[in-house]
């Protein structure tokens, strides 16, 4: 990639590269798949890469040669390579919070060297990876106690956002790698609800809860935090002495940590410079590293950073977050696509798009640039999606024949995974079968022509054309293994670094969830004791007056 950075100032839309990309989209017009297809036979091979085990197919995107080489000189021009070699560095590009983002040094290996203001980070991540692997054993192994002797069995993550999307997911990808006697739950929502599930068929005696948290003041987590406490002491009748053996805490704020009640003993920390959505592979993935123990996290890791290395070093005609990210830019510019479908075709991947939502949202859903300007263009999508099979059934429709552009990644593995009993395995070539499928009807469709020679009734014709052209890619790995799986997320993550480094946004702050969290705040006491709604507009007024109510107040 180019090592210049452009003048940051020149709006995006107005650089020399956005207008040759809007008369190359003019050219472009309404060219179909088919026609692309048709003009080179080798489209299939040629728009293929291949990063770590995950094999990319980008033929079934709507693009060029020349839309390629156009879209790589707005990288370069847009200083994405001297952005990503910033970040790297651990230079403080989160410029609104003034913090180096560093979420790669917590894979780096053993010997690296990256430094924070000076200081050398990388033996500090060794050390807690140490620590959080002799912990995970004596659970794993039994020999960490509860407060009267028993053997845990349930371990309890209290989190919300990062500190409970990302070790979620990913305990639920490798599910088959985990210790399966052992129960490993989740809790985020403040619904009393959901730790009410989580806890009622579990013995105290036997369960451990590892309050995640990067600040240690988020109010959900916090408030579960206490119950999750209350209900600890009362089901065991014990004292505040119980609490040492069945909490354990991950966080940066030591002083939260302690003020809390829990042992600073019994701390996992990481630090300023890893964003929560960036985090699962810090302390935050302690309750995954009980589940599928320290060599798979480490399996996992090293994924990571392979495809690290790859988005650094890799030119950018073989950049694969790179081109991810170009795809998502020239849709979101130049076809108003507003959203961005993943589609994994693994049931394993079920929390998977869940947790690309807030690293993908959260990370580019901004309106202004770096300096506080408002942009001028698209900034990130809306992604969704849910496993390929069950929305084929649900939502699909709107792909194949709807009036939006989405564009798609569908995600598949060769192999299903090892511990699937024989009498399954068989149904893996049904489920890749659609996968494959899938991407075909969507970039191809079905033309009148071709449905009216089935001897559809003409008024029917309309109603079964596919118009098809809708751009997907396809990712396909062999197996689903800890380590794909962190190929996966550094996939993801850098390719929403990509898009923000061109859209010219501050990809690593939040400031957009601080609003809610401030009026909330406002409007607690009110539901409680009604006084103060005279504050409030008018609608949020008699929204809260019903509520009281409704309530019996
Ligand atoms: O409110 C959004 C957010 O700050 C996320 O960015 C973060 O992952 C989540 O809250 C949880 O924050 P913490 O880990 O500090 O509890």
């Amino acid at each position: 990639m180019s090592e210049t950075r452009a003048d940051a100032r020149t709006p995006l839309d107005r650089t020399p590269e956005w207008a040759a990309l809007a008369k190359h989209r003019e050219e472009f017009g309404d060219t179909h798949l088919r026609e692309l297809f048709a003009a080179d036979p080798e489209r299939g091979r040629r728009y293929t890469l291949q990063v770590g085990d995950l094999h990319v197919d980008y033929a079934k995107q709507l693009v060029t040669d020349e839309t390629l080489a156009l879209l790589r000189e707005l990288a370069g021009a847009t200083g994405v390579a001297a952005l990503r070699d910033a970040m790297f560095r651990g230079e403080r590009i989160n410029t609104t919070e003034d913090r180096a983002v560093l979420h790669t040094a917590l894979r780096a290996p053993r010997d690296a060297v990256i430094e924070v203001d000076g200081e050398n980070v990388v033996p500090a991540v060794h050390a807690v990876l140490d620590r959080m692997a002799a912990f995970a054993e004596q659970v794993r192994g039994g020999e960490w106690r509860g407060h009267t002797g028993k053997r845990i069995r349930a371990v309890v993550n209290i989190g919300i956002g990062g500190s409970d999307l990302g070790p979620a997911m990913a305990h639920e990808v490798l599910r088959s790698f985990s210790r399966r006697d052992l129960d490993v739950r989740f809790v985020s929502n403040v619904d009393g609800a959901d730790l009410h599930e989580a806890v009622r068929d579990l013995d105290a005696a036997e369960t451990l809860f590892v309050v995640a948290s990067k600040t240690f003041t988020t109010i959900e987590t916090i408030t579960n935090a206490v119950s999750a406490r209350n209900w600890l002491l009362a089901e065991l009748g014990a004292g505040a002495d119980a609490v040492a053996k069945h909490f354990v805490a991950l966080s940066t704020n030591a002083e939260g940590v302690a003020d809390f009640g829990i042992d600073t003993a019994n701390m996992f920390e990481f630090w300023d410079w890893v964003g929560g959505r960036y985090s699962y592979d810090s302390a935050i993935g302690l309750s995954l590293m009980i589940a599928i123990g320290p060599d798979a996290f480490r399996e996992m890791l090293d994924g990571f950073h392979l495809v690290d290395e790859h988005f650094r070093t890799a030119p950018p005609e073989e950049n694969v977050p790179l081109l991810l990210g170009l795809l998502g830019v020239w849709y979101g510019a130049f076809f108003d696509a507003q959203a961005h479908a993943v589609l994994p075709y693994s049931h394993y991947l079920s929390k998977f798009t869940a947790y690309l939502q807030q690293l993908d949202m959260e990370s580019n859903g901004k309106s202004v640039d770096r300096d506080g300007k408002p942009v001028s263009w698209q900034t990130g999508p809306v992604v969704w999606g849910t496993p390929g099979t069950n929305g084929q059934h649900a939502y699909y429709q709107l792909l194949h024949q709807g009036t939006k552009v989405i564009p798609a990644d569908f995600i598949g593995f060769a192999e299903p995974v090892a511990d699937l009993p024989p009498g399954l395995v068989a149904q893996h070539d049904l489920l890749l079968a659609n996968f494959f499928a899938q991407t075909q009807a969507l970039a191809f469709g079905r033309t009148p022509e071709e449905v009216a020679a089935e001897g559809v009734p003409a008024e029917l014709v309309p109603h079964k054309t596919f118009r098809g052209n809708h751009p997907t890619t396809t990712v396909l790995a062999g197996a689903l293994t800890p380590s794909v799986l962190g190929q996966l997320v550094a996939l993801y993550e850098h390719k929403v670094f990509v898009q923000g480094a061109i859209w010219n946004i501050d990809s690593f702050d939040q400031w957009g969830v601080e609003l809610g969290k401030v009026l909330a705040k406002r409007i607690e006491p009110v539901l409680l004791t009604g006084e103060g709604a005279e504050q409030l507009d008018s609608s949020t007024a008699a929204l809260v007056a019903r509520y009281r109510e409704l309530r019996g107040r």
